[in-house]
């Protein structure tokens, strides 16, 4: 292993040379073996990546895990945190909302973390500001509660996205701003661009008419990459919607983790994103990467510790800071923000684009067998949500498994099952109401008629009364996601799992743990959109 200085200590690179030795691929006997090489032969191309995992990700096999849920959460490499202990080991780091040593040693690596997120998606310090928050969703509340609606009083949404882009339509709702919603197309789950132009075109200006600050119409919101069914839609979406007036909210976090981002191609006013998606370390950062224009219209709410240039009681008034500190609250998480530099430099080493090709590999194997799973009667085995192929679309892959007459298993006997056999799924609806509601056939007349009226609680007190009530068999599907250290022996295991489990079963459906709410049960059920 060869070593590489970053701002904020050393963190081990990649060794630069190892695709060109004799391919170290693993791959193990059985279901994939045979058939994968032959079908995806550059596959050996990516042997970089098996020995990353085996030198820093040694956790994984030395457990015998088979870790299946890089949309919830990436995984941290070994080099990642060696490099956290020698810089907190190394000196004394102080709350940077000061001038001392300890506070300035915080101030250079935070500003130098910006840095390299700018450059990392080769955006220009002119044009965006990097703004560090909790996760993504804290990135989304950000815009919500400042974004000008009383001004553009219009927001349109992609049913295709996570609770936390749904989440602003509450913020628009409180200014009186219409709120619209641009379906699926219920075979693969992608959005048509009929579909988008008819959302977006509506607000289009008149010819000659130029976007100026009240020229926009509101605020459009999708993600790059869907967290249910993997799908990536088109990043063009942001040309299309600012030419016609829109501003752009792009939610990146489920496509950034495997895919390139470049803001000097695509330039939206707003990027959200988490960063222990993309690396696995550190938790409890995100960031939002707004545009310094767009930032200048949004109004905040309300003014905090850290984010004002001053402040009085008396005179009861309060001035914001002049640059994106004026969108931390508080105290930032100084002694991990460092750590981002680090975790882009650890992917930077790797290549992106790497990581991007082996887990296409690996997801086009992967759909292909699944599809291929048959019952001993002919029936299929598994029912899956989402394009069928690799086609523009990241690693997650979403199904429920079926027995064979047809039925649905229940994703908590799945949940249980998987976990019995050391393999880390997801089960549920993702936080993606819109995208389980189009995967389980829920009409808008299902959940909004007069069955809907009967919630909420005490009437409907639980998710599974709440399932009854609209006539659905199980919760949730299953979701299968590929990351930075997937191999496709995690493929292989999973497939065998399947077959041993649900082929010719009629699935153990018994003391499997009440649904109670969202995320709160042996499967992780949303019922609120
Ligand atoms: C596409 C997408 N957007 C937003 C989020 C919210 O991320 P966080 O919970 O880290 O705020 C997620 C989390 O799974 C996601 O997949």
């Amino acid at each position: 292993m060869t070593t590489q200085s970053t701002a904020t200590g050393t963190i081990r690179r990649p060794p630069a040379g190892l695709a060109l030795r004799a391919p170290a691929v693993r791959i193990a006997k059985g279901h994939a073996g045979s058939g994968f090489l032959a079908a995806y032969p550059d596959y050996v191309t990516t042997a970089r990546l098996d020995e990353l995992r085996a030198a820093e990700y040694p956790y994984l096999d030395s457990r015998g895990h088979v870790y299946l849920d890089y949309a919830g959460a990436g995984l941290a490499a070994d080099a990642q945190l060696r490099v956290h202990a020698g810089r907190m080991r190394g000196r004394c780091f102080g709350n940077p909302h000061s001038e001392n040593p300890a506070s300035r040693a915080s101030t250079v690596l935070i500003e130098q973390a910006r840095d390299a997120v700018l450059r990392y998606f080769n955006a220009s310090a002119d044009e965006y500001a990097v703004i560090f928050t909790p996760n993504a969703t804290g990135a989304c509340r950000l815009v919500g509660e400042a974004y000008p609606f009383w001004h553009q009083p219009r927001l349109v949404l992609t049913a295709d996205n996570h609770n936390a882009v749904h989440g602003l339509r509450e913020f628009a709702r409180s200014h009186g701003a219409a709120v619209s919603y641009v379906r699926f197309s219920p075979a693969d789950l992608r959005v048509t661009d009929t579909d988008i132009s008819a959302a977006l075109g509506r607000g289009a200006l008149q010819h000659g008419e130029s976007p100026g600050r009240n020229r926009r119409r509101g605020l459009f919101a999708y993600p790059a990459q869907s967290n249910f069914s993997g799908v990536q839609h088109p990043l063009a979406w942001v040309d299309q919607a600012q030419a016609a007036g829109w501003d752009v909210l792009l939610d990146a976090a489920a496509f950034v983790p495997t895919s390139r981002l470049d803001l000097g191609a695509v330039k939206p006013e707003f990027v959200t994103l988490s960063w222990y998606k993309m690396f696995g370390y550190p938790t409890g950062i995100g960031c939002l990467l707004a545009r310094r224009d767009a930032l200048a219209r949004l109004r905040r709410p309300w003014f905090s510790g850290g984010t004002v240039w001053g402040a009085s009681v008396q005179g009861g008034f309060h001035r914001l800071a002049d640059d994106e500190t004026a969108f931390e609250d508080g105290t930032v998480n100084f002694l991990s923000i460092p750590d981002v530099t680090n975790g882009l430099a650890w992917i930077s080493g790797i290549g992106i684009d790497l990581i991007h090709r082996r887990v296409g590999y690996l997801t086009g194997w992967l759909l292909g067998c699944l599809a291929r799973l048959k019952h001993g009667n002919g029936a299929p085995l598994v029912r899956l949500y989402g394009p069928a192929d690799g086609e523009a679309r990241g690693g997650t892959v979403a199904f429920n498994f079926l027995d064979p007459n047809g039925a649905l298993v229940d994703e908590r006997a799945v949940a249980r099952d998987a976990g019995a056999a050391g393999i880390s799924v997801r089960t549920g609806c993702f936080c993606n109401p819109g995208a389980w509601e189009q995967a389980f056939g829920l009409t808008g007349q299902v959940v909004r008629g007069t069955r809907w009226r009967a919630f909420p609680p005490p009437n409907v007190p639980t998710v599974d009364d709440y399932l009854k009530l609209i006539g659905l068999p199980i919760g949730g599907a299953v979701r299968v996601s590929l990351g930075l250290a997937s191999d496709i022996r995690d493929v292989e295991r999973f497939l065998d799992f399947a077959e041993r489990t649900y082929r010719d079963q009629e699935p153990d459906g018994h003391e499997l743990p009440p649904r109670l709410r969202c995320l709160r049960a042996g499967a992780r059920v949303c019922f609120r959109s």
